[in-house]
């Protein structure tokens, strides 16, 4: 794998706060990689760092092989970035932002036109081409933030936070179409607070907590960190103390709760524990209305790092 940006022991602090701590990653080329962390965990802070948007007080930054400075002009032509805040011009339409953003790096018009109709197609405006950004609704105007980010075709992209505050239609429309800017050969870098975006976007992850690296790897490495293995939960249950210390005692099971005719059970390890859960509630003649299996989550694995949850 080739590596595209290597950030080495990059550390930043405001006045008294170290918003990043001796933070060392590398991206490589054609991966979708996520920063995952709660509000205020440096996720917004790194990005720009790694842009020389912020100046930073340790640390390295190469972007393809080459040091990452404020004057890399060079080096920013190949990037493209979604800001957390939306940034586009009241006073222009859809069409002409895009145009604004692309022309900044694209001069020829033909190729240009090609670019904006592949980003607007890419977000899904292309009914709304004409409408200004007040019109625009907040999933659609976060939309024009991202054609805006990525029409010139950059080899980077970063995206933070995209999907903050869209509409379900929105936000499957944006994933969709950053997956589609992967498989063209983009490389992306994607923030969020969000873990099940991570879990269907991204093909590495790295989880954040206070500026520090708390953990990092594929979804299926990161959940290994969970020590549990599998959580079942039947739902509308009536149970008394003699049946749950029953089901204490099943074999793999580690812990239990049971609260208003629901019960949870958390395994550790082992497999068809949710046939045996059934085979026994069948053989006690427990009734209930739904039984269902779940693999540990990210938040889970947070939860377990870090004593909190990913979200506030
Ligand atoms: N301009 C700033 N001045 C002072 N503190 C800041 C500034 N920007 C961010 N911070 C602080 O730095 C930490 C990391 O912030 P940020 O990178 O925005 O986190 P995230 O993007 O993960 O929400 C937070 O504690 C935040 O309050
Ligand atoms: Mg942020």
């Amino acid at each position: 794998m080739k590596s595209v940006i290597k950030v080495k022991n990059l550390t930043k602090e405001y006045k008294t706060l170290k918003a990043i701590d001796d933070l060392s990653f590398e991206v490589f080329e054609e991966e979708i990689l996520g920063l995952l962390g709660p509000n205020g965990s440096g996720k917004s802070t790194t990005i720009n760092c790694i842009l020389s948007l912020l100046n930073y007080s340790g640390g390295d930054i190469e972007i393809f092989n080459q040091k990452m400075q404020p004057d890399a002009y060079e080096i920013k032509r190949k990037i493209g970035v979604v800001f957390q805040d939306v940034a586009v011009f009241e006073e222009l339409n859809v069409y002409d932002n895009i145009d604004y953003f692309c022309g900044l790096y694209i001069k020829d018009k033909e190729e240009r036109k090609k670019c904006i109709a592949e980003a607007i197609k890419l977000v899904g405006l292309e009914d709304f081409t004409k409408f200004y950004p007040k019109q625009l609704s907040g999933g659609l105007l976060r939309r024009l933030n991202i054609a805006c980010g990525i029409a010139h075709k950059p080899k980077i992209i970063f995206l933070d936070e995209p999907t903050v505050a869209v509409d379900p239609q929105s936000r499957n429309n944006i994933l969709d179409g950053i997956k589609e800017l992967r498989k063209k050969g983009a490389t992306i870098i994607y923030t969020t607070h969000y873990m099940e975006e991570v879990e269907i976007l991204c093909d590495r992850v790295i989880i954040l907590d206070k500026g520090k690296i708390i953990a990092s790897g594929t979804n299926d490495e990161l959940k290994e960190l969970a020590h549990i293995e599998e959580k079942v939960t039947v739902e509308g249950i009536d149970l008394n103390e003699k049946n749950l210390e029953k089901i204490e005692y099943l074999k793999n099971v580690e812990d239990i709760t049971y609260l208003d005719n629901t019960l949870i059970v958390t395994y550790q390890k082992g497999k068809n524990n949710l046939i045996k859960l059934i085979d026994f509630l069948k053989q006690e003649n427990l009734a209930y209305s739904k039984i269902y299996s779940e693999r540990p989550t990210l938040n889970d694995v947070f939860l377990e790092l870090t004593g909190k949850e990913l979200r506030d």
